[in-house]
């Protein structure tokens, strides 16, 4: 049987991970992963040619448990991974007083060491052939700077950062690797922030282009995995509305 290629999204079952899939189904099968069978299901129902796209249900938390499901599905499926968007994560903020061992390597594990061992499985010529050739990871502004609160956050994004530009060069020629640095879009994860009308009102005066959408984050790693981004490897690229640049005080 000839494997079919795919790209595998994680954190597809909600934000910006579901608008990610739902602009790249026009390219082709998609294998969605969340930990939501429904939502998952929901996002495989609107994304275009719902019927050719896969789900991989799997808890990133559970580490260890990553190869065993991701290979089995795999081969049970014919499936080969040309591209993986890594897209699931986890925003734990708080004291770093009130910060519990849990809370520090779930993130860690969600937000980071899932996408080194998802990469890790994708590079096998056992298990993925040499499939492979695009990887993005959604990483954060919060990768670049500081926020009370933010500590695990901010260091698991930089992690993936750093981990992004390594393998960009270990994996060159064949495999192109890519950062997307959102600012604050609204999703289930983001929402309270939204909701509160003052934090609302400082993102409107303090994003030169205004608030973005989840659409605008999954424009861009549209484009990085690309080919008009043929040439770009081992970059962050920043989608924030000018954020990060406005130094108006
Ligand atoms: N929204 C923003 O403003 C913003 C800004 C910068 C960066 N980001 C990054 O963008 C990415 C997507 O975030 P979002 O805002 O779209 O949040 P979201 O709507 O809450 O989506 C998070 C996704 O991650 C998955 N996920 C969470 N914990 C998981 C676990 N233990 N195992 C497997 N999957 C898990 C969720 O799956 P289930 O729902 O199925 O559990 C869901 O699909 C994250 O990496 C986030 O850090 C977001």
């Amino acid at each position: 049987m000839t494997p079919e290629l795919c790209t595998l999204v994680t954190g597809a079952s909600s934000g910006i991970g579901r608008e990610t899939a739902l602009r790249l189904s026009q390219h082709g099968p998609l294998l969605l992963h969340g930990r939501d069978v429904a939502r998952l299901e929901e996002t495989r129902v609107r994304c275009q040619h719902p019927e050719r796209h896969h789900l991989w249900p799997h808890d990133l938390a559970d580490l260890a448990g990553i190869e065993r499901s991701l290979v089995q599905l795999l081969a049970a499926q014919g499936l080969q991974v040309a591209r993986f968007v890594h897209c699931a994560g986890v925003l734990q903020v708080g004291p770093l007083r009130l910060l519990d061992r849990g809370a520090i390597e779930r993130t860690m594990n969600v937000n980071f060491l899932s996408a080194v061992e998802i990469t890790r499985l994708l590079v096998r010529k056992k298990i993925n052939e040499k499939a492979l050739n695009g990887v993005v990871f959604v990483s954060s502004t919060a990768s670049q700077f500081g926020a009370k609160g933010f500590g695990i956050y901010c260091a698991s994004k930089s992690a993936l950062d750093g981990y992004m530009r390594a393998l960009a060069v270990e994996l060159a020629p064949a495999v192109r690797v890519n950062a997307v640095l959102p600012g604050a879009v609204r999703t289930a994860m983001t929402e309270h922030m939204f909701e509160d009308a003052d934090v609302l009102e400082r993102m409107q005066r303090d994003y030169p282009l205004g608030v973005g959408e989840q659409a605008d984050i999954a424009a861009a790693v549209n484009f990085l995995l690309s080919d008009e981004a043929r040439w770009v490897t081992g970059q962050q690229l920043v989608v924030d509305g000018g954020r990060t640049v406005n130094i108006t005080g």
